[in-house]
């Protein structure tokens, strides 16, 4: 007797970091497929018992590709991926493994490749003016503008000490950029709670050491201690707001609503950074492009 076998078709199931299960093929009698996690595809497989296998996109394992073997984008780096590009991560404390770009160019010195981007933002195509719940969860395009998430982002820097870059383009086009020594969110029950070490390097003075130890803000949780003013949805974005005596809510504002051709500058709205420290008079500029990533 001759077994023929007659699951022949596979499916290609939605992509983008989704993990809901597909709705189940016709013939998958087992329900493999539909538990295929991800961007997983659901090939037939007659040498499987269950009729059926997920096959993982790279990083991602288990039957059902359920999670990821990478921790961040330094062990990427590391393991000899030098093209960047969105990989799956899964850091320790993370309960499922989600997608991040991780910059692998090696162009910037000796500190290149291996950083995982929390944030960037370059042409205003994503709303950053969003709910906790989004702050919370991320929001925006993995492989364009995007906030990886406030929960992403704890469990990743629960996991081991990470240096914070952000680097900077203004609307005039000079660059700066500069990199903290420490960088980490804590969980929800702190309002995810800003730590930041001390400026390390760069061309520009540290304007977030303000905001350490502050719990984040958003448009509908103000978590900020300025008691006239909901510093969130005044200043139209998400990020750890706190006043301290001459300064509002902000010494850097760089989730802000996007203010195309820097119109709005003289007035602190849209992506703005200060130059100066207090007691100075506030001096800041206003940035096209924005990008905060994370390195062991
Ligand atoms: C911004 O860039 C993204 C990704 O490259 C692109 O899809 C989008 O069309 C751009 N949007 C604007 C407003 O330029
Ligand atoms: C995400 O951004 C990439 C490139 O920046 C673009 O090609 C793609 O169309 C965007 N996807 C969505 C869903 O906006």
């Amino acid at each position: 007797m001759t077994l023929v076998c007659v699951c022949m078709y596979f499916l290609i199931l939605p992509s983008i970091g989704d993990s809901q299960p597909s709705s189940s093929p016709i013939g998958d009698a087992h329900g493999v497929c539909s538990q295929c996690q991800h961007s997983s595809t659901c090939e037939a497989d007659c040498g499987d018992p269950r009729g059926y296998i997920c096959k993982c996109p790279l990083f991602l394992t288990g039957i059902t590709c359920d999670r990821a073997y990478i921790r961040d984008c330094q062990d990427i780096f590391d393991i000899g991926v030098t093209q960047s590009g969105v990989f799956y991560i899964q850091p320790d404390d993370a309960t499922s493994p989600y997608q991040i770009w991780c910059e692998m160019d090696t162009s910037i010195g000796v500190d290149g490749g291996g950083w995982a981007v929390i944030q960037r933002r370059f042409n205003g195509s994503v709303d950053f003016f969003q709910s906790w719940l989004l702050y919370k969860d991320g929001f925006g395009n993995i492989s364009g503008e995007y906030w990886l998430g406030n929960e992403k982002i704890h469990a990743l820097t629960s996991l081991k000490s990470y240096k914070l870059r952000i680097d900077m383009t203004t609307w005039d086009d000079v660059d700066y950029t500069i990199t903290y020594d420490h960088f980490s969110v804590g969980d929800e029950v702190s309002n995810y709670r800003i730590a930041i070490g001390a400026k390390v390097s760069g061309n520009i003075i540290d304007s977030l050491g303000y905001h350490d130890g502050v719990p984040f803000s958003a448009m509908d949780v103000d978590n900020d201690n300025n008691i006239g003013v909901n510093c969130a949805d005044y200043c139209r974005g998400g990020w750890w707001y706190t006043q301290s005596g001459l300064l509002n809510c902000f010494q850097s504002n760089l989730n802000s609503e996007y203010d195309v051709g820097g119109l709005r500058c003289e007035d602190e709205e849209g992506i703005v950074y200060y130059t100066t420290s207090p007691p100075s008079p506030p001096e800041w500029i206003c940035l096209r492009i924005v990008t905060l990533k994370l390195k062991p």
